[in-house]
C-alpha cells in the first residue's frame, strides 16, 4: 500500500466533513494546524482504533472465562454487563467521546464479522490480561493485535484516507509487571525488565504508525503500587521509582520519534497525575468524590475470591458498595465509570465528560 500517493482530496474529506472547517479554500491547501476545537490531537479523526489491555477492553474477553460478564459489572451503565471490567464505561469510551466518536465496535477474536459501516469507525482490539510480551493470560499480545490490525488492512478494509484520518489509542497498563511479580522477580532486575517493556512499546506504537495511522495516544501508566490489590489500611506504597521509569522512558523515547518525523504523531496520556491527583484530592473538585480513593467497590469476602464471584448456589461470594459514584476502584484493579470520567475530566479539560 503506497500511502505517499494519496491525493489531497482525501485530506481534505477528513478535516472537512467532520470539523465544519471553516473555508472551502482550505480545500486546496488544508492547513495542518489544529483549531481549537480539534482539541490535543489536531484535527478530527473519523477511525479509532484501541489497542490495551483491559483498562481499555469493551468486550472482546469471551464470556465463559471472563468475570466482566456477569453481575455485578455493568451496573452503572449500561445497567448490565457489557464485557467491561468495571461498572460502566472505561477508558476507550471517554476518549471515544473525547474525539466525538462513537465507542468502536470490539474486535471479538476468532469470530470477526465484519459489519462494514460500523468497522469504518474503528475497531477495538484490546484484551484483558493483554501485555506488550506474554502474560500470564493466553491472550493476544499487543503485537498480536497490532498483527490482526495489519491483516484487515491487507483486506484493503481502510484507505489510505481512512487511515490518514484515524487516531490510535495505545493502553497498556502493567500486565507485563503484574506476571513479574507473581514470579517474585527481584527489584534489581525490574528496570531491566521495564526497558524491554518500554523498548517494545516504542516498537509497537511506531508500526502502528507505520501502517498509516495518524496519530498515536499513548499511554502512561499510573502508579503500579496504588490499586487496591496491593495497598493496606495505611495506603499504598507511594515509592513509584519504577512507574516514574516507565514513564520517562516513554516520554523519552516519544520525543526522539516525534524528532526524527518533525510532526506531532506521538502523544501522551498522563494517568499518573491523573491518578496521584485524584488520591490527593480526593476526587477532582466540582466533579467527583472519592472519600476513600484506595477502597474498591465490590470486593471478594476472602482470599480467594473477586467481585462477581459466586458459589454453587448463586450467593455472592463480594461485597457490593450501595455508591458506586463514591468509589475511584470498582474492583482490586479497575476503574469505575464514574472513576474514568474524572480521570478524563482531568486530563481534557476542554471538553465535557
Ligand atoms: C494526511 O493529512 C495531513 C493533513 O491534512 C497531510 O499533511 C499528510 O500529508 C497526509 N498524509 C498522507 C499519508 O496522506
Ligand atoms: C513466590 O514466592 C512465594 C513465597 O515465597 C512462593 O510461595 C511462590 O511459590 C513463589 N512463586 C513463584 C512463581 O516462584
Ligand atoms: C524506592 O524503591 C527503589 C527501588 O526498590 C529504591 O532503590 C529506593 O531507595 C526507594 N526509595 C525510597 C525513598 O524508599
Amino acid at each position: 500500500m503506497n500511502i505517499n500517493k494519496t491525493t489531497p482530496w482525501f485530506l481534505v474529506l477528513c478535516l472537512t466533513l467532520l470539523s465544519g472547517y471553516k473555508s472551502v479554500k482550505g480545500s486546496i491547501s488544508p492547513s495542518s494546524e489544529p483549531t481549537k476545537e480539534d482539541g490535543m490531537i489536531g484535527f478530527k479523526p473519523k477511525t479509532l482504533f484501541v489497542f490495551g489491555d483491559s483498562y481499555a477492553d469493551t468486550g472482546n474477553t469471551p464470556v465463559i472465562i471472563s468475570p466482566s460478564w456477569r453481575f455485578p459489572y455493568g451496573i452503572t451503565f449500561p445497567g448490565k454487563p457489557t464485557g467491561r471490567f468495571g461498572d460502566g464505561r472505561v477508558s476507550t469510551d471517554y476518549f471515544a467521546k473525547y474525539l466525538g466518536l462513537r465507542t468502536p465496535i470490539a474486535y471479538k477474536w476468532g469470530r470477526f464479522a465484519r459489519p462494514r459501516q460500523a468497522v469504518k469507525k474503528g475497531i477495538n482490539f484490546a484484551f484483558a490480561g493483554a501485555g506488550v510480551f506474554d502474560t500470564i493470560f493466553t491472550v493476544p499480545t499487543a503485537s498480536m493485535q497490532i498483527n490482526s490490525f495489519e491483516r484487515l488492512l491487507q483486506k484493503n478494509v481502510y484507505s489510505p484516507a481512512d487511515l490518514n484520518c484515524s487516531v490510535a489509542f495505545f493502553s497498556f497498563i502493567g500486565n507485563d509487571y503484574i506476571k513479574y511479580n507473581i514470579f517474585n522477580g527481584t527489584s534489581q532486575g525490574r528496570p531491566a525488565l521495564i526497558r524491554r517493556v518500554v523498548k517494545q512499546i516504542l516498537l509497537d506504537v511506531k508500526r502502528i504508525k507505520d501502517l498509516g495511522v495518524r496519530k498515536v495516544l499513548v499511554v502512561l501508566s499510573p502508579p503500579q503500587n496504588c490499586v487496591p490489590l496491593y495497598s493496606t489500611f495505611k495506603g499504598c506504597n507511594t515509592n513509584n521509582t519504577f512507574t516514574k521509569l516507565h514513564n520517562s522512558l516513554i516520554r523519552e523515547g516519544l520525543r526522539k520519534l516525534n524528532d526524527e518525523n518533525n510532526d506531532k504523531s506521538f502523544l501522551m496520556l498522563d494517568l499518573y497525575k491523573a491518578f496521584m491527583t485524584i488520591f490527593k484530592y480526593r476526587g477532582v473538585p466540582g466533579i467527583s468524590t472519592f472519600p476513600e480513593p484506595l477502597k474498591a467497590c465490590c470486593v471478594g469476602r476472602k482470599g480467594g475470591n473477586s467481585c462477581g464471584d459466586v458459589d454453587i448456589l448463586g450467593r455472592r461470594l463480594y461485597s457490593l458498595c450501595k455508591d458506586p459514584k463514591s468509589f475511584f476502584f470498582w474492583d482490586n484493579v479497575h476503574i469505575t465509570d464514574e472513576g474514568w470520567r474524572s480521570v478524563f475530566s482531568l486530563l481534557l479539560p476542554d471538553s465535557r465528560f
